[in-house]
């Protein structure tokens, strides 16, 4: 079987790397940015190099422990200087962030190789979603990676998708993607775009 990354290509192999298409696709230049739920800081990174020398980019976690992790990650980068990163829960995104931001990035449930009972919940998620929705920029985008296959992820699923279903049509694009030969339970992509 050919290797694909020896060809280039993005392996899209769940969720995550269909997120980062997106990013690349609506992160420009001088953006603002919000990676919702930071953890090892990976899409903080991306983030940071998208939005380029006169963007910035906010990062939330509620662990000291992932804002190292990230902040080391994009140090090594050389990229501190357009990255904010905040100990402080989504909920809060509003009081920290000012409109208007192309992108809010929420990668849900717990931190890979952290506290897995440390993990985001449907109540406060409910609520970064409807502030993330607020501060976006019209054709802004807010991405959304859901795990139902964890404890407590089925119902924060749920609850992340019947918000975006109740959405208006007229004022945005609402939108599920999920790989469809896994198992049931599997990590999908839900995508808002803010269209007025
Ligand atoms: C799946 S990880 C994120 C992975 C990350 N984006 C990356 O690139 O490695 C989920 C993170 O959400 C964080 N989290 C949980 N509840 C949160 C909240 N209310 N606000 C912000 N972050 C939260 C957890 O601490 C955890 O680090």
């Amino acid at each position: 079987m050919t290797d694909i990354s020896s060809l280039s290509m993005p392996a899209l192999r769940g969720p995550v790397p269909l997120s980062h298409l997106f990013l690349h696709d609506f992160v420009r230049d001088g953006h603002t940015a919000v990676d919702a739920t930071c953890g090892n800081g990976h899409d903080t990174l991306l983030l940071a190099r998208l939005v380029g020398a006169d963007g910035s980019v906010f990062g939330f976690d509620i662990q000291q422990q992932a804002l190292i992790e990230t902040g080391r990650r994009v140090a090594e980068a050389k990229l501190s200087n357009r990255v904010t990163l905040l100990l402080a829960g989504h909920e809060n995104l509003a009081v920290h962030v000012t409109g208007p931001v192309q992108v809010v990035l929420f990668n849900l449930g717990y931190c890979p190789g952290g506290d897995r009972s440390i993990m985001t919940r449907p109540e406060t998620t409910a609520i970064a979603l409807e502030q993330a929705l607020h501060l976006l920029a019209p054709g802004g985008i807010v991405l959304v990676t859901v795990y139902p296959g964890h404890n407590g992820g089925d119902e924060e699923g749920l609850a992340v998708e019947n918000w975006a279903a109740g959405l208006d049509s007229r004022t945005c694009y609402s939108w599920r993607m999920g790989q469809t030969n896994v198992k049931p339970g599997a990590p999908y992509l839900l995508l808002v775009q803010k269209i007025l």
